[in-house]
């Protein structure tokens, strides 16, 4: 049997065959190219058939080497390793290697690697006079957003983005600096100094340090709550083409620089369906109080008054496995914090769900949201911070498709099409003939 499409036109009659390529499995990923449509033309003046497709729910705009998903069955992989082998045996920087380069660092690349994110984490003086600028209670991802594309007018370099040495020093900075400029952030929030990078802990210990340290106190992160955030960072790390990584590749691809354009992905990450989701779970779990007002908060979200945040996936229909990870490690973290009782509130929410059809026959289950602010939480971060915690080792993967896409030569600069559904051309009429 060819692996071929062939599609007959009613309207003329006439038949066309296509090729059918796939992806690295052929049950996931068989398609034909787009522009093939263009061919099937009603009349010899038709601009060609479009399809249309609001959101993108079916159309692969790229071919990517980076993440893997199998939203019915609940895989993730980063690079054909699972998330649940890396996120037991990885740590996050070596993950945000292998995002990036596509093998997993040896001892040498892996020291070099940590060595130039380590030294590339303190930032301009003059960013600190900035963030000073903004409200104490300015959303913490609104300054993220202006900081990360302020920071393009510190490098100008940057915008000689087809050169791949200079890719990579950007590529350095911006994972060393999105903890440095978060942790700023949370300082300038609270009204207390900066705490400079200690080039001596780990990623996570740093920034943990630059976030908790009192004046005058040795920090010393504690070790499990320092790997919890690094599996945290791991499951984050990317996935694939979701918003905020459609918004880096769009604007990257008018080869803006490297940080307007991951300004723009994380602007897209503060959306509540998106990013943003992880906060909205806390304050949704904290409105709903106790157990007790479960059923009815279920039945109001079942009757469309709004949805259960961290529940449902565009392309998970399956429990999303980063969730799961996430669910086991909480009584980890609360052996060192002390419980969160949302938790119980949590779980039992999970269980009502899970059981009710509304939910089972649209196949939401709970989400990478739904957990991971319980943690965050529990570890001291505030709710508004949330996001931010995702926007730090996301930057990883946008940066990791950035790279994909400037080395792909099927790459042009993002321009979707239009149905056009506006009034037929008509003439002008002055306005006091109206
Ligand atoms: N609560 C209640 N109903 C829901 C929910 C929810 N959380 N999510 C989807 N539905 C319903 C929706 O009303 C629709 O029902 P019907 O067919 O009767 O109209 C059906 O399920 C399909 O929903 P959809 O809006 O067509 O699905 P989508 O793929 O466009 O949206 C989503 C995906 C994640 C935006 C959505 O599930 C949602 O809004 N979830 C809550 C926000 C959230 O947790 N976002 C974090 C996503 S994971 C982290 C990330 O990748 O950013």
């Amino acid at each position: 049997m060819p692996d071929s499409l062939t599609v007959t036109d009613n309207r003329t009659g006439k038949t066309y065959e296509f090729p059918i390529s796939y992806g690295t499995y052929s049950d996931n990923g068989a398609c034909i190219r787009a522009l093939d449509l263009r061919k099937i033309k009603g009349t010899e003046e038709d601009f060609g058939l479009l399809t249309y497709d609001p959101a993108f729910q079916n159309t692969a705009s790229c071919k990517s080497a980076i993440t893997f998903i199998d939203g019915d069955k609940g895989i993730l992989q980063y690079r054909g390793y699972g998330i649940d082998e890396l996120a037991e045996k990885s740590t996050f920087l070596e993950v945000a290697f292998l995002i990036l380069n596509g093998e997993l660092p040896s001892p040498d690349e892996l020291e070099k690697w940590v060595w130039n994110v380590t030294h590339h984490t303190l930032i301009h003086e003059n960013i600190k006079k900035f963030i000073d600028g903004f409200h104490y209670d300015a959303h913490p991802m609104g300054m993220l957003i202006s900081t990360v594309a302020a920071l393009s007018t510190f490098y100008p370099d940057s915008r000689s983005v087809t050169d791949s040495d200079n890719r990579r020093r950007q590529i350095h900075r911006l994972i060393a600096k999105l903890p440095t400029i978060s942790a700023f952030i949370y300082r300038h929030m609270i009204g207390r100094n900066y705490v400079y990078p200690d080039n001596d802990l780990s990623y996570t210990g740093n920034f943990l340090a630059m976030m908790f340290s009192l004046t005058g106190r040795a920090y010393r992160p504690d070790p499990v709550l320092e790997r919890v955030l690094d599996v945290l960072f791991i499951l984050h790390a990317d996935h694939e083409q979701n918003c905020s990584t459609s918004a880096m590749r769009g604007v990257a691809s008018s080869q803006a620089d490297p940080y307007v354009s991951l300004a723009a992905a994380a602007a897209a990450l503060y959306g509540p369906l998106h990013g943003g989701a992880n906060e909205q779970v806390l304050r949704m779990l904290q409105e709903i109080g106790s157990k007790d007002h479960i059923p009815d908060y279920v039945k109001r979200a079942k009757a469309g008054e709004f949805r259960l945040m961290g529940f449902g996936h565009r392309v998970y229909k399956n429990y999303d496995p980063r969730a799961r990870i996430l669910k086991s490690m909480a009584s980890e973290v609360f052996e060192v914090t002390g419980r969160n009782p949302l938790l119980d509130i949590a779980l039992e929410l999970e269980r009502i769900a899970l059981e009710d059809d509304y939910f089972v026959s649209r196949k939401l289950y709970p989400n990478v949201d739904f957990y991971s602010g319980i943690i965050y939480q529990a570890m001291g971060f505030p709710v508004d911070m949330f996001p931010v915690l995702f926007a730090i080792p996301r930057t990883a993967g946008w940066l990791a498709q950035w790279e994909e896409m400037m080395m792909d030569e099927d790459q042009r600069i993002a321009r979707p099409r239009q149905i056009y559904i506006g009034p037929e051309e008509r003439s002008f009429v002055e306005v006091g003939n109206r």
